[in-house]
């Protein structure tokens, strides 16, 4: 293989919120922006992740293409040579790998992972595709041997079993497969003390998703600049009167540090120095809801300018290129695993 891989995926069924962004789209557009000719970025859609939750199969494609533009408006760059852009469905060694790779992933890892119980608890007829959706993104991983996965918080358990995967064939096979460096080192390489987990604004104990209770906790990538202001203007917040970075007794304000400190990419230390041990929440507020609006502001314009013929043009290369890496690794899978001579 060539240059090291940087690679993520964000499911496409739904619009993207906020933490999407922060959590894995900013980090992969700042990587690359830092990285530019060293590594092999892969962005793709992981569209047959789409059924794991609750989705309209008659508008899946659309959105998924919708989706796919929001990478490029966000910032990727749609002609960079090292660049690939690329929906999993277009490149069949992904479901083959995870075929492979069920045959030695356990039911009782599997039953472990925090999204499948939470997604799955209270429900009947829970789908072997949900429990199995973390050996697909295995799969996603190992078959370009990318080495940095720019996720959110919530996908930490997935990076861990994707390496317990990776070296428990190595073990049995041989080198098959390059393992993903461990969370430490993701997070040494994106920067950062801590994983990305952005929280609902209006109840900072829940992460900012597409299918809370209370959908002005969200802030969606369509919302308008003026919409998404008022939301962090009446984000929930706390009664101790004094701004802190603590997740245990002030969430609310956390939250809204957490924001800005990954919108302004300031470092750490220069956001608490800013902040820590001021009283007027509502300034928090108003400096958040400008860097929100500022950024939506700018987002939603380069939206509008995608050229959709570019962005085919640009999958269609990348889904021809990728499928031909993915399956050198697939064919040594096979081989390794007795299934080729
Ligand atoms: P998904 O589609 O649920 O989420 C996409 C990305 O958004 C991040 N994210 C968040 N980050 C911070 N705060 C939040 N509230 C928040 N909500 C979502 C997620 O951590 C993720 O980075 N299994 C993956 C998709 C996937 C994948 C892969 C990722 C499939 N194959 C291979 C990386 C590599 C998922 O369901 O993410």
């Amino acid at each position: 293989m060539g240059k090291p891989v940087i690679l993520t995926g964000l499911r496409t069924n739904a619009e993207y919120h906020l933490g999407n962004y922060l959590g894995g789209i900013l980090p992969m557009v700042r990587m690359q922006q830092e990285h530019a000719g060293v590594y092999q970025v892969n962005m793709f859609a992981p569209d047959l992740h789409s059924f794991t939750t609750e989705v309209d199969h008659d508008t899946l494609y659309t959105q998924t293409m919708k989706n796919i533009a929001v990478f490029v408006a966000a910032g990727m760059p749609i002609d960079s040579q090292d660049f690939y852009l690329y929906r999993q469905s277009f490149i069949p060694a992904h479901s083959e790998l995870t075929v492979i790779l069920n045959n030695f992933a356990y039911f009782g890892e599997l039953s472990r992972m925090t999204q499948f119980k939470d997604k799955s608890e209270g429900k009947s007829n829970v789908t072997a595709g949900l429990f199995d959706y973390p050996v697909l993104m295995a799969a996603d991983i190992l078959l370009y041997g990318a080495s940095y996965i720019p996720v959110g918080d919530d996908q930490k358990q997935h990076l861990e079993l994707t390496r317990d995967l990776a070296i428990r064939l190595n073990n049995k096979f041989g080198d098959i497969f390059i393992v993903p460096k461990d969370w430490k080192h993701q997070l040494q390489f994106s920067k950062r003390l801590e994983g990305a987990r952005i929280r609902s604004l209006r109840n900072p104990s829940q992460k900012m998703s597409k299918s809370v209770s209370d959908p002005t906790g969200t802030i969606l990538l369509t919302d308008t600049p003026e919409a998404a202001a008022k939301k962090v203007k009446s984000a929930e917040t706390d009664s101790v009167g004094k701004i802190n970075w603590d997740w245990n007794n002030q969430p609310g304000i956390t939250n809204l540090l957490q924001i800005y400190e990954l919108l302004t990419s300031n470092s750490h230390k220069e956001v608490l120095a800013e902040w820590t041990g001021r009283e007027l929440y509502g300034d928090l507020k108003v400096a958040v809801a400008e860097q929100v609006s500022a950024f939506l502001s700018e987002f939603q314009s380069n939206l509008s300018k995608v050229d959709k013929n570019s962005l085919q043009k640009k999958l269609e290369a990348s889904e021809l290129e990728m499928a031909n890496q993915a399956n050198i690794t697939l064919a040594k899978v096979q081989k390794a695993v007795g299934l080729r001579p």
